[in-house]
């Protein structure tokens, strides 16, 4: 598929070629290929490089992969059943600060865990596979799939997979796969104080 993004400034083709599809064909993932997703994600900046996220996968077809995949909302099994793997990215609450002698609550570890995300999904991009985030699931039913200590939160599932036929989706989904647009930089960013 051609894509439609038009960048109004000057910008790498990554950031407009990456985008989140629900047609996944069901190709499965190798181990070293998805390791490398999550290698990505490994280098992300955090704040004193406490690199707060975790992440739990679980490729298709292996006993990983169930439990996790029911904790999803009932809209995201229809799609995610064609996906290759499954990510939990989860983040720590607290952490161990330099110079700190007692973990403190670390305000940025949901921030941090986004970075991480997206280096997962980019690197996706780049290898030739797709990566969705999914806010939708039954977070108690995942906590406990993937045996989540305290002190943890669940950030987001992404589903990775290889792109696939958007007729294997139901018609109301179906119009929804295409890369979509975004507001306007001018009304995103602006100089100094922010404007409404
Ligand atoms: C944290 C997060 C949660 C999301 N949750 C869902 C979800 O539960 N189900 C879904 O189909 N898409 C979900 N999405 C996908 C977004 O709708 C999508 O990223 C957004 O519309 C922008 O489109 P793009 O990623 O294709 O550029 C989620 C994305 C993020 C980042």
């Amino acid at each position: 598929m051609s894509n439609p993004r038009q960048s109004a400034h000057p910008i790498d083709p990554l950031f407009t070629n990456r985008w989140s599809p629900r047609a996944f064909a069901e190709e499965t993932i190798a181990e070293p290929a998805l390791m490398s997703l999550l290698e990505a994600a490994r280098w992300a900046p955090s704040a004193y490089n406490v690199q707060p996220w975790r992440f739990i996968y679980a490729r298709r077809d292996t006993p990983a992969w169930q439990p996790i995949f029911d904790s999803l909302v009932e809209f995201n099994q229809m799609w995610t059943k064609r996906a290759a793997a499954l990510v939990v990215v989860v983040s720590q609450r607290e952490a161990l600060f330099p110079g700190r002698a007692e973990a403190a609550p670390n305000q940025w570890h949901s921030f941090d865990a986004g970075a991480a995300w997206a280096s997962l999904a980019f690197q996706a991009t780049l290898s030739g596979w797709s990566a969705h985030a999914m806010a939708g699931f039954d977070a108690e039913k995942l906590r406990a799939a993937i045996q989540l200590p305290q002190g943890y939160a669940i950030e987001t599932v992404v589903a990775v997979g290889r792109k696939g036929d958007p007729a294997v989706l139901p018609d109301g989904v179906r119009k929804l796969e295409a890369p979509s647009d975004r507001r306007a930089l001018a009304e995103t960013a602006a100089e100094g104080v922010f404007r409404q």
